[in-house]
């Protein structure tokens, strides 16, 4: 099975419920995820993530499609087959899930004892796993023992301690605060990257959605591409806009889009430059705080889709004084972190080039 993908699903139907109470989740999903690849599947609440997680997962038998994991078609598969596969899974839950009555140790071990048969290595991989997570020193405590960032780690130690081929994880930074969020999505990105493993993570978590390979869109049990995501979205953005400064909306647009190039410039965005692009979008137009975190999250999702955006970049139409104030504005997300980097600054001259202005923000006359 050297080529096949490690989850291949195609025309994936799902419903819970008999007879009238019969309620179709999931619609016609179709998609392929390889080793080593890292997809976070994002949409509103209820739109069946966790269904379609749960039967990627094999906790759940497929009722309609194919749903092929590891080789293996899960579609009316018996409890045999699952098991096995789900042998070779590694899940994270919200929830870590760990045995109350045993140590972090003894918990990361029992997920090692009930799937392989040499137990000599057992001890030291146990050990290298919670070194892995950080750890190491609290391997004698108990779950209560630990804060909740420490608990979700020994989830993470446990879900791979066998260097599972497939990562599953439903939102494993939905109890955790933001910093503890992020370190933990690192190490699984970190884990998974050295193990080639392929991971699916659920997540309504904006701010680690740049730890994706991919990013897969789940909206009422559809799958939907992230460019209809973003040109709906872009749609929405421009209308809000509209309703505040019809004249400006356009310029808004693309003035938001510039500025989350630039955060993005040097690969991934900090606190520091999304408080930046806020505070900026404030001062540029009058809008709600709920409006102005869409029109960034937005923004964002566009640079991120930049590769089916580029027929959409709109002409700004700067005067001098916006011209000047855009690129200001820029810079000033370069320095958000305390100092410009040369790849902010090659993204600012790419920028001002696109929309015929000079360095200092003087549009050129031609
Ligand atoms: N065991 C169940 N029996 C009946 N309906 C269910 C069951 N589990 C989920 N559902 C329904 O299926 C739909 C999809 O649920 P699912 O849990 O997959 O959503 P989700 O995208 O994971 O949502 P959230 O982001 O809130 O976790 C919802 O309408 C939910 O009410
Ligand atoms: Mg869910």
């Amino acid at each position: 099975m050297s080529t096949e993908a490690r989850i291949a699903l195609d025309g994936v139907s799902y419903c819970f419920g008999k007879g009238a109470l019969r309620k179709q989740v999931l619609f016609d999903i179709a998609t392929q995820i390889n080793g080593g690849e890292i997809v976070i599947l994002t949409g509103p609440s209820g739109s069946g993530k966790t269904t379609l997680l749960t039967l990627v997962g094999a906790l759940r038998s497929a009722q309609e499609g194919s749903v092929r994991v590891l080789g293996q078609e899960l579609l009316n598969a018996r409890e045999r087959k699952l098991i096995k596969v789900r042998r070779q899974i590694g899940y994270i839950f919200q929830a870590h899930n760990l045995l109350n009555s045993l140590t972090i140790g003894q918990n990361v071990q029992m997920a090692l004892q009930l799937n392989s048969e040499k137990r000599k290595d057992d001890k030291r991989r146990v050990i290298e796993v919670l070194q892995r997570v950080g750890l190491a020193e609290h391997e004698h405590k108990l779950p209560r023992e630990l804060s909740g960032g420490q608990k979700q780690r020994a989830g993470i130690a446990r879900a791979l301690v066998n260097r599972p081929k497939i990562v599953l994880a439903d939102e494993p930074t939905a109890s955790l605060d933001k910093k503890s969020g992020r370190d933990v999505v690192e190490l699984i990105e970190d884990l998974a990257r050295e193990d080639g493993s392929a991971v699916i993570l659920v997540t309504h978590d904006n701010r680690i959605l740049d730890v994706a390979d991919r990013i897969l869109h789940v909206e009422d049990g559809r799958m939907r591409s992230m460019s209809e995501v973003v040109s709906e979205g872009t749609s929405r953005m421009l209308n809000l806009l509209e309703k505040h400064d019809p004249n400006s909306a356009n310029y808004l647009a693309t003035f938001a889009f510039a500025l989350a190039r630039i955060a993005y410039a040097d690969g991934e965005v900090s606190d520091a430059e999304r408080e930046k692009i806020r505070r900026i979008l404030h001062e540029v137009a009058d809008l709600k705080e709920s409006e102005v975190e869409f029109i960034m999250e937005l923004s964002m999702m566009q640079r991120r889709a930049k590769s089916n955006l580029d027929n959409r970049i709109v002409n700004p139409a700067l005067d001098e004084k916006r011209a000047k104030h855009f690129l200001n504005s820029l810079h000033a997300i370069a320095q958000a972190d305390g100092i410009t980097t040369s790849l902010e600054l090659i993204e600012i001259d790419a920028i001002a080039a696109e929309f015929g202005l000079h360095r200092k923000g003087i549009p050129k006359t031609s």
